[in-house]
């Protein structure tokens, strides 16, 4: 039997896991905490931790892990921006479940995209007081018009696919650009001055942190709409109020936010935020955020327990632990990459 420590749960994480973990003989131990300094010790007696994305991975944590006699780090997330790997590398081996739904994340963003510029959440609203007036709802058609795509992976991609479905222009920009795709490629400044429409599906990196910053925004179009549904550090959120208060920024649309880790997947209601950065955003009529819920389809969260139970599987029984989606710091230089040899990272 396996021993999982499954941190920071919620509801509709346990019976997916469940039901895959029964079947392979994976015990999870859910785990309301999330992982960070204060917490690490609960994995004790676990050969693996299985963790979210405001879980806190770092060298400490990596540490009192491998101290513990845990094994294998599980994301049950495609973005690994929270787990220092390069600490990693040598103590615990890291998976992750590089796709799992692109799709319910690129259907999120056109969501956050269509109820902003239709201005569904206000009519929403109004009717249900029973106001039917139409001031202060005017839109305007996509078709016509251009996007903007950062980051055109597996989500950017069916994303810029849709986005194509209502008409519109796509402009393109990605580090490294898929060849024969058909997008239209440009450099950074021509889709910040040229695009109607921004939407970000990057990895946070130290490269893409704050790729939108107050000169980003100066260079984009009177009217702009962000939209935001990769990782919240890739937005100076700073720049992004002030762009939003000088009307430069039409709207926003942001499922995740630069200081979400702890306030989002909580209920918070009847509770004094804090975050008064947050707070204002929320304020503003043109802005829509959702908790970090783009992945969460059904669909999603089936494929991600059955991927991590696998990889997890993969790790202890298989192929003497070799794991199609294990990660180190050295995943994508191909000259150092042990993956591309077939073996272990290490
Ligand atoms: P992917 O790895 O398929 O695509 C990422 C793309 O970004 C690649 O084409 C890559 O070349 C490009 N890229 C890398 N560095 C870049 C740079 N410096 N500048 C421009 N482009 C760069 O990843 P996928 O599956 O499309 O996911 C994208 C992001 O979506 C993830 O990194 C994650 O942060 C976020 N995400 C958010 C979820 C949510 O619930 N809100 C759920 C799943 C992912």
């Amino acid at each position: 039997m396996i021993k999982v420590a499954f941190y920071d749960t919620k509801a509709y994480d346990m019976p997916s896991f469940e039901f895959y973990g029964k079947m392979n003989d994976i015990q999870f131990k859910f785990l309301e905490a999330k992982l960070n300094e204060n917490t690490a010790a609960l994995a004790k007696g676990c050969d693996v931790v299985c963790v979210f994305v405001n879980d806190t991975v770092n060298s400490t944590v990596i540490q009192s892990l491998y101290d513990n006699g845990v094994k294998l780090i599980a994301l049950r997330s495609a973005g690994y921006n929270n787990v220092d790997i390069r600490a990693a590398f040598g103590k615990i081996h890291v998976v992750h479940v590089p796709a799992y739904s692109p799709y319910s994340v690129a259907e999120h963003a056109i969501a956050l995209l269509l109820t902003s510029v239709r201005r569904i959440h206000r009519a929403y609203n109004r009717t249900r007081d029973f106001n039917f007036s139409l001031n202060g709802l005017t839109g305007f058609d996509l078709h016509g018009k251009t996007v903007g795509v950062i980051g055109t992976g597996k989500i950017g991609m069916i994303f810029a696919n849709i986005c194509k479905g209502f008409g519109m222009n796509v402009l393109a920009y990605d580090k490294f650009p898929v060849k024969d795709s058909g997008f239209n490629y440009v450099e950074l400044d021509s889709l910040f001055k040229n695009s109607d429409v921004i939407s970000l599906h990057c990895p946070l990196t130290d490269e893409t942190q704050h790729i939108i910053n107050s000169e980003a925004i100066e260079q984009m179009k009177k009217g702009v709409f962000i939209i935001n549904t990769s990782r919240g550090s890739l937005i100076d959120t700073e720049a992004l109020l002030n762009g939003i208060k000088s009307r430069k920024i039409g709207a926003a649309c942001l499922d995740v936010y630069e200081e979400e880790a702890d306030i989002f997947f909580e209920d918070r209601s009847g509770h004094i935020l804090n975050d008064e950065v947050l707070a204002r955003l929320i304020s503003m009529p043109n802005v829509i955020i959702t908790s970090h819920q783009a992945f969460l389809t059904e669909e999603a969260l089936n494929n991600i327990a059955e991927t991590t139970v696998n990889n997890i599987k993969s790790y202890f029984t298989n192929n003497n632990g070799i794991c199609d989606n294990e990660l180190c710091y050295r995943c994508g230089h191909i000259e150092q990459c042990k993956k591309e040899r077939k073996e272990k990272c290490f």
